[in-house]
C-alpha cells in the first residue's frame, strides 16, 4: 500500500503541477523555517525533503521548475528506488519469516529471550516489527539498548532510513552527552549507560511500552545492572514487555535469571568457515596482520576483508602501514579501499564502513570488538583476527582499573570468525596456532562487572534508593571485595555517610554523568566559587585525549603553541581551561584550532559537554561562579575529586602513588614532564611500556590533609620523605 499511495503521489504531480508545486514549498517552509522540524508526513518525509530541497533550489535559482522536470522526476525515481530496495532488503533478513510468531510471543509472554546471529535483523527490525504492531501507541515507545555508542547511533541511522524519517523525529538515539530524540520520537536506541540514568527520572520506565536489553551476551557492566533493574520493573508493570537478545547461543543463563522466560531462536544462516591458524605464535601481530591484508588481497578472489585490532591507535597505525605499502606498489596492484571503526571515529566517517565497495576494488574494515557482533557490514568474506582485545581490568587491593590489551575467549574468536560467513562462504584467518586456541584461550569473557571500579554503579544504585547492594538481583555478583572498595572510595568522597546512606553530596554527585571522582570536583568547586572554570574543565576532560595534534612537518610549530597554554606552569588542568577559553574567545573558530595545533572536534565536543554540565548545575543548584584567576582555588576542587590521585616524586625521578605506593610517571605529553614538581594530582593512569600520569598539576601536600582528612593522615605526608633530609633538619620539615 505504502508504494501504491507513493505512486499515487507521482501521478498527482504530474497532472497538478502549480498546486503540487506550491504545496511543496510551503512545507519547504515547514521543514526549514520553523523548529517544529516539520511534520511532513511520516514515511515520505526523506522523500520529499529531496524535493523540497530541488523545488527550492530551483525556485532560489530563478530557474522555471518547467524546465527541470525530468530531472525533478529522476531525483523523486531514485529516493523511491532506494526506498523499495531498503524494503526488499528487509524482507531478506532471517528474522522477517518470524515476525509473526515472534509478535505472537511477544504478545504471550511478558519477557522473551530473543537469540539470533549477528546480522539477523534483531536490533534494526525488532523495534519496527513492534511499532508497526501498535506497542508505540498512546505516546509509548521502545528503548532498545546498545552497550557502544557507535552502534547505537549507527543503528538508529538505518532505522530512520528505512522507516524513511529523519534521524531524530521517530527514531533517535540518546548516548552520553548526545541526545538525538524529539518529541515524536518512539523508537529510542540508546547505550545500555543512557538507560540506567534514565531511571533516575523515571524509576518505573513508565514511557516505555517495550524494553529491549540487546547485545545482552556482552555482559558490560551497565547491561548486568539494568538486568536487575528491569526484572524489578517487569514485576510491578504487567504491561511492560521485556526481550533481551543475544547473539550467542547459551541464552539458557538469560532464562534462568528471568525466571525462566521462554528463548525465542532465529535460526541463523551462516555458510561454512574455513579457519586457517598460523603455524608458530606472531611476535608482532600489527606487522602479521599488514602483511595478511596485502596477501590475502594479491592472493584472494573479490570480498571484503575485516581485521580485528585492539583500539584506535593501532588501527591508525595499521591505516597508515597498509597506505604507503599501497603507494609502493603503485598502481600494480587493485584499489584497496580502508576503512577505520572504534568508538571515537567522528560520525561523518563512520557512515563510509556500510558504502558499497567500488567495482574492481577491495575493502578493510579495520576494526575493534565493535564488529564483532554490534555492527554488521555487508560483503566481508575474510576476516583476519590477532586474537587481542583491550579489557578493563580491576585491581581491587588498589582500586586501580586500567585497560590491558588481553587475548579473547574462544567465544570471541568464533563470533568473529563467523563474520566472514554471513553471505557466502567464509574464510577466517587467525594469527594465532590452533593450539593456542585450544589450550590458551579461557571459553568466554569475564562479566566487566567483575572486573571493574564499581564506585559509579553503586552510586548510581544509592541514588535509585537501592540501599542493600548485596541483595542485588545481580546474574553474576561482583566480588564482595570490590563491592566493599567502591563503599569505601564513595564514603571518602563524602558520596556516602557512615552508615553507607547517600549525602547531599553524593545525590548531587549522582546527577552528572560522569565519574564520581570528577562529579565530586564539580561539586567542590561550589566550596572554592570556580564552578565555570571547573566544569569548563571537566568539559575538556570528557571530550576526548586528542586536544592536541602535532602534524609531522610543524612539530616546532606545534609544540611553541602547545607551551603558550602551559605558561607558567600552570599543570595540564588548567591548560585545558586555558585552550577553552582561548577558543570561547575566538569566537569559537576552527581558524583559531587551525593556528593553535588544537582539533576543532574535540573542542566542539567539550562545548557541548559543557552546555550540558552547566545545565545540571543548575539542576543541583550549584551557584554559577568564577575564581577568575585563582589557580589554587582551581586545583583545590579538582583534588576534592581525584585525591586519591596523589603522587609524590621519588629521588631517580619517578613518582610514586601516595597510597597505592605505585611506581608512576608523567606521561610525556604532559606540560608537567619537564617540570616534575615534587608532588602532583593526575586525573588517570594509563599503561603503555609503563604506568604514565595523564593530566598532571602540581599539588600542596597539606591540601590533602585539608581536602580528604578521612583518607590522609599526617604521616602518609611526612612518611616517605627522603630519609637523610628528614634527619639532617630535625624536626620534619613543614611540607612547602
Ligand atoms: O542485530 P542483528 O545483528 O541481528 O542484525 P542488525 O544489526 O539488525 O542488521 C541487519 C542488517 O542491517 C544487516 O544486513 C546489516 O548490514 C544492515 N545494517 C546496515 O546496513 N547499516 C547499519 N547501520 C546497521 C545494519
Ligand atoms: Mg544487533
Amino acid at each position: 500500500p505504502e508504494a501504491a499511495a507513493r505512486d499515487g503521489k507521482r501521478s498527482n504531480f504530474f497532472s497538478e503541477q502549480e498546486a503540487w508545486e506550491e504545496q511543496q514549498i510551503r512545507k519547504s517552509r515547514l521543514h526549514f523555517g520553523s523548529d517544529d522540524g516539520g511534520r511532513a508526513g511520516g514515511g515520505y518525509e526523506l522523500v520529499l525533503e529531496g524535493v523540497v530541497d530541488f523545488v527550492k533550489s530551483t525556485v532560489q535559482a530563478g530557474a522555471e521548475p518547467d524546465g527541470e522536470m525530468d530531472e525533478l522526476a529522476e531525483a523523486i525515481d531514485a529516493k523511491v528506488t532506494l526506498q523499495r530496495e531498503l524494503q526488499d532488503e528487509r524482507k531478506n533478513l532471517p528474522v522477517y519469516k518470524f515476525k509473526d510468531d515472534l509478535l505472537k510471543a511477544i504478545d504471550k509472554y511478558q519477557v522473551l529471550i530473543i537469540v539470533g546471529e549477528t546480522g539477523s535483523g534483531k536490533t534494526t527490525q525488532i523495534p519496527q516489527y513492534l511499532h508497526e504492531a501498535g506497542y508505540t501507541a498512546k505516546g509509548k515507545k521502545i528503548a532498545c539498548t546498545q552497550p557502544r555508542r557507535v552502534a547505537a547511533m549507527s543503528v538508529a541511522a538505518r532505522v530512520a532510513q528505512e522507516m524513511g524519517v529523519k534521524l531524530g523525529h521517530e527514531v533517535g538515539y540518546s548516548i552520553r552527552f548526545e541526545d538525538c530524540t524529539s518529541d515524536k520520537t518512539v523508537i529510542k536506541y540508546m547505550t545500555d549507560g543512557m538507560l540506567l540514568r534514565e531511571f533516575l527520572g523515571e524509576p518505573d520506565l513508565a514511557s516505555y511500552s517495550v524494553v529491549m536489553v540487546d547485545e545482552a551476551h556482552e555482559r558490560t557492566l551497565s547491561t548486568d545492572i539494568l538486568f536487575g533493574l528491569v526484572k524489578d520493573i517487569a514485576r510491578f508493570r504487567p504491561d511492560v514487555k521485556l526481550l533481551i537478545s543475544s547473539a550467542t547461543l547459551n541464552a539458557e543463563k538469560f532464562s534462568d535469571f528471568f525466571d525462566e522466560a521462554p528463548i525465542f531462536k532465529i535460526p541463523g544462516r551462516r555458510y561454512k568457515v574455513d579457519i586457517h591458524y598460523t603455524t608458530a605464535p606472531e611476535a608482532d601481530y600489527i606487522a602479521a596482520a599488514v602483511v595478511t591484508v596485502l596477501q590475502l588481497h594479491v592472493t584472494q578472489p573479490a570480498g571484503d576483508i575485516l581485521l580485528f585490532l585492539t583500539g584506535q591507535e593501532e588501527i591508525e597505525t595499521v591505516e597508515e602501514m597498509l597506505k604507503q605499502k599501497m603507494r609502493t606498489f603503485g598502481g600494480k596492484m587493485a584499489e584497496l579501499v580502508i576503512c577505520p571503526i572504534y568508538a571515537n571515529l567522528p560520525t561523518e566517517l563512520q557512515a563510509k564502513i556500510f558504502e558499497p565497495t567500488p567495482e574492481g576494488s577491495r575493502k578493510v574494515v579495520v576494526a575493534t570488538n565493535i564488529a564483532e557482533t554490534s555492527l554488521t557490514i555487508d560483503g566481508i568474506k575474510y576476516v583476519i583476527d590477532p586474537g587481542f582485545c583491550k579489557l578493563k581490568s580491576y585491581n581491587p587491593r588498589t582500586g586501580m582499573e586500567s585497560l590491558r590489551v588481553e587475548p579473547i575467549s574462544k567465544a570471541s574468536a568464533d563470533q568473529r570468525a563467523g563474520r566472514s560467513g554471513r553471505t557466502g562462504p567464509g574464510k577466517c584467518f587467525r594469527l594465532f596456532t590452533e593450539y593456542n586456541f585450544r589450550n590458551d584461550l579461557d571459553d568466554d569473557t569475564v562479566p566487566e562487572i567483575q572486573r571493574s571500579n564499581l564506585a559509579n554503579v553503586v552510586l548510581r544504585l544509592k541514588a535509585l534508593g537501592i540501599n542493600d547492594l548485596v541483595s542485588f538481583d545481580f546474574m553474576d555478583p561482583p566480588a564482595s571485595e570490590a563491592l566493599l572498595k567502591a563503599l569505601e572510595e564513595l564514603f571518602a568522597l563524602g558520596a556516602l555517610n557512615s552508615r553507607g546512606e547517600l549525602t547531599k553530596t553524593g545525590r548531587r554527585m549522582a546527577e552528572f554523568p560522569l565519574d564520581p571522582m570528577l562529579s565530586k570536583a564539580i561539586v567542590a568547586s561550589e566550596k572554592y566559587k570556580c564552578s565555570e572554570e571547573v566544569v569548563t574543565i571537566a568539559a575538556m576532560l570528557s571530550a576526548g585525549n586528542a586536544v592536541f595534534y602535532r602534524p609531522k612537518d610543524k612539530l616546532v610549530h606545534a609544540d611553541t603553541a602547545r607551551q603558550a597554554f602551559h605558561a607558567g606552569n600552570v599543570g595540564d588542568h588548567v591548560a585545558l581551561l586555558n585552550v577553552y577559553n582561548a577558543w570561547k574567545e575566538s569566537g569559537y573558530s576552527s581558524q583559531w584550532c587551525r593556528e593553535n595545533f588544537v582539533q576543532p572536534r574535540t573542542m566542539k565536543r567539550a562545548r557541548d559537554v559543557r552546555d550540558q554540565l552547566e545545565a545540571l548545575l543548575e539542576r543541583v543548584e550549584i551557584e554559577h561562579c568564577s575564581g577568575v584567576g585563582d589557580l589554587g582555588a582551581i586545583t583545590k576542587a579538582v583534588t576534592a575529586g581525584y585525591f586519591r590521585n596523589a603522587a609524590r616524586r621519588q629521588k631517580d625521578g619517578s613518582y610514586r602513588a601516595v597510597k597505592s605506593r605505585q611506581t608512576v610517571f608523567v606521561h610525556p605529553s604532559s606540560g608537567m614532564a619537564e617540570v616534575t614538581p615534587s608532588w602532583v594530582v593526575y586525573h588517570e593512569l594509563v599503561l603503555t611500556t609503563k604506568e604514565y600520569m595523564r593530566q598532571v598539576t602540581e599539588l600542596k601536600p597539606e591540601w590533602l590533609l585539608e581536602i580528604a582528612p578521612h583518607y590522609y593522615q599526617r604521616r602518609d605526608i611526612d612518611g616517605h620523605e627522603p630519609k637523610k633530609m628528614a634527619k639532617g633538619k630535625g624536626p620534619a620539615p613543614a611540607p612547602l
